[in-house]
């Protein structure tokens, strides 16, 4: 996730831009630039750092021109630099990019563009797009909106793109896929931006493009036109009601809430996965004779969940472990036949890099997932699978854990595949599944919230709840629990849904809480005995199954619902009715949700 923000009017462009990007630094922060258009020139000036720290060193005021555009970044593709920091600008210097989003297609097109002896400056997708515009316009002498326009058919992805060019300083040409992009609409001025809250202390009404829209923005207006017909759309602007702290997190009370919402953009992005690394990985993890999954926390739970879908996907087995047992308990039978894939959203956390740091130097392949580029991970992995959630500013994972859990199911396919264990139809059913989950998060998350708040509101004195889930659901149960206890501060507890009758179940009184995970897998049979054994003994029964499981229904207290998924791809879906219950645990308790005590977002410490 990054920010972009343009502005075109009669104040001096630069100065506007670099107030409006500092309230887009919660969407990315390891670079910032901004270019402006003057006099037939572009001026642009970009680096690595926060935006402070960029402005210190170049004066980010300084520059020419009443119209500009800016972009602060969160990295996917090259590290954090000043050569990939945006704009990117043409061959000529003449045109000026900025980009939120993933170009899946860049290879090729960069393949194509150097071949037609375009020259390129930085390690990112996003260069492309300026290239191809500069291919139509400056090379072709096709106008420039027809270049822009011709240059987005072209690619594959997701983007919300602004561009500016030195023939044509009275307009900012726009468009948006899959990633967010408003018009603010001023009194004989003009901003785009990727959220509101960077135009809202200058202007409360806004023009939210839609997916396959573009549009030439204007000081004294806007056109908006359908990429795919070419034609014109009328859409008037709306009035914001938001201050801009309401702005910052989309309206939500709180980041954590704002991040739960946003499941669905983060596994699209998540299904965004850049083909040759993936290969890459799958190739290395191919190679290990003992396979561990590494990871703290939530990212543990991801690789609990990752153990699972290996051994039922690709039939391989693998080591789930927790990072900071692992040099003293595993790391004397580490050896250059060990593949280890660590799994972490900052690429930070101490007990991870002291695991991998120790698995090096015994000569193990050592593969990452992570949040974050540039981070220890990246630096330290053979290779690395990015999983594009954008920045978690809650510090409890929400986002980044179903996101994580979605790029384990798609390096589980591929290895099976590599393996040649699934059937062709098993593959493109699984395919399939995959491409539907943020749909079928969407609809979860519409869903489930207001009857997690009655949950939490039943549950808020309670002084224990126990979580239950067999299979890969036991994954669910673990990261339920611990989306629960940080936030709430309630002692939680979760099984393995069968080990419940060999201990747990003396706990069970008069409405005792239990969460029973029961997807319609193999072990749902299993499950409703478990079920009926805490019935009898007078536990207050919350299930979250299918919804057409009316086996469950009858036998629950409260029932919730989950529309259909296939039983493997279920701790996407299954997790998020616990995310709710933590979140509203937490605000019914006092607690402040964003910022659970005595916990950081990246613990760095061992
Ligand atoms: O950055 P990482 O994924 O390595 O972080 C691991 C844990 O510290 C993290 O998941 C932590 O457990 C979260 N607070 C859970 O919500």
């Amino acid at each position: 996730m990054c920010g972009i923000v343009g502005y075109i009017g009669s104040e001096n462009a630069a100065p506007v831009l670099h107030r409006a990007l500092t309230r887009l630094e919660y969407r990315g922060y390891d670079s910032a630039g901004i270019a402006t258009v003057f006099n037939g020139r572009v001026f642009v000036k970009k680096d690595s750092g926060r935006i402070e720290e960029i402005h210190k060193r170049l004066n980010l005021d300084d520059m020419p021109g009443g119209v500009g555009i800016a972009h602060t970044r969160w990295a996917t593709h090259g590290g954090p630099s000043q050569a990939n920091a945006h704009p990117h600008l043409d061959c000529s210097n003449s045109i000026a990019v900025v980009h939120n989003g993933v170009i899946e297609n860049f290879l090729q097109l960069r393949k194509e563009l150097t071949e037609l002896n375009h020259v390129f400056k930085s390690k990112t997708d996003t260069e492309v797009i300026v290239h191809l515009v500069e291919e139509y316009h400056v090379r072709q002498g096709k106008p420039l909106l027809e270049a822009f326009l011709t240059a987005l058919e072209r690619i594959q992805g997701s983007y919300a793109v602004a561009l500016i060019s030195s023939n044509a300083a009275r307009e900012i040409l726009v468009a948006r896929n899959d990633a967010p992009l408003a018009i603010g609409v001023g009194d004989g001025f003009n901003f785009i931006s990727s959220d509101v809250t960077a135009f809202i202390e200058k202007t409360k009404r806004a023009v939210f493009l839609q997916n396959g829209e573009a549009a030439v923005v204007r000081a004294d207006g806007y056109d908006i036109i359908k990429l795919a017909t070419r034609g014109a759309v009328a859409r008037k602007p709306v009035t914001l009601l938001w201050d801009i702290e309401m702005a910052e997190k989309h309206g939500y009370p709180h980041f954590t809430l704002k991040e739960i919402h946003e499941q669905p953009e983060a596994l699209r992005n998540a299904l965004r996965l850049q083909n040759i690394y993936v290969d890459l990985l799958t190739e290395l993890l191919d190679r290990g004779r003992d396979i561990f999954l590494l990871g703290a926390g939530t990212s543990y739970h991801a690789c609990l969940a990752g153990s699972y879908l290996f051994s039922k996907i690709a039939r391989v087995a693998t080591y789930p472990v927790v990072a900071s047992e692992f040099v003293e308990n595993y790391g004397a039978s580490v050896n250059a036949d060990t593949v280890i894939l660590a799994v972490s959203q900052s690429g930070e956390t101490a007990d991870v890099l002291n695991a991998l740091e120790h698995a090096r130097l015994r000569a193990a392949t050592i593969l990452g997932i992570t949040n974050t580029v540039g981070s220890t991970l990246t630096r330290i992995s053979r290779a690395y699978v990015l999983q594009n959630s954008g920045p978690e500013i809650g510090v409890a994972a929400t986002k980044t854990y179903t996101a994580q859990v979605l790029v384990l199911t798609q390096l589980a396919l591929r290895l099976a595949k590599l393996r040649g264990k699934l059937a062709q139809f098993e593959m493109d059913e699984f395919k399939e599944t995959l491409v539907n989950i943020p749909g079928i998060v969407e609809v979860v998350i519409s869903r489930v919230e207001k009857p997690m708040r009655e949950v939490a509101e039943k549950l808020v004195d309670k002084d224990v709840l126990l979580f239950l889930g067999r299979g890969v659901s036991s994954s669910t149960a673990a990261e339920a629990r611990l989306k629960v206890m940080e936030l709430s501060y309630i002692p939680c507890i979760s099984y393995s849904a069968g080990e419940s009758k060999h201990g747990p179940i003396s706990i069970i009184d008069k409405g005792f809480p239990v969460f029973f995970i029961v997807p319609p897998d193999d072990d749902r049979k299993q499950n409703i005995g478990n079920i009926m054994e805490m019935k009898a003994r007078g536990a207050m029964i919350i299930a979250v199954a299918d919804e057409n499981d009316d086996e469950v229904r009858e036998l629950s207290d409260i029932f919730i619902g989950m529309p259909a998924v296939h039983p493997l791809l279920s701790p996407i879906p299954y997790v998020i009715p616990f995310q709710f219950l933590a979140y509203y645990l937490a605000i019914l308790r006092g607690n402040d949700p964003d910022k659970p005590r005595n916990l950081a977002k990246s613990v760095t410490v061992l």
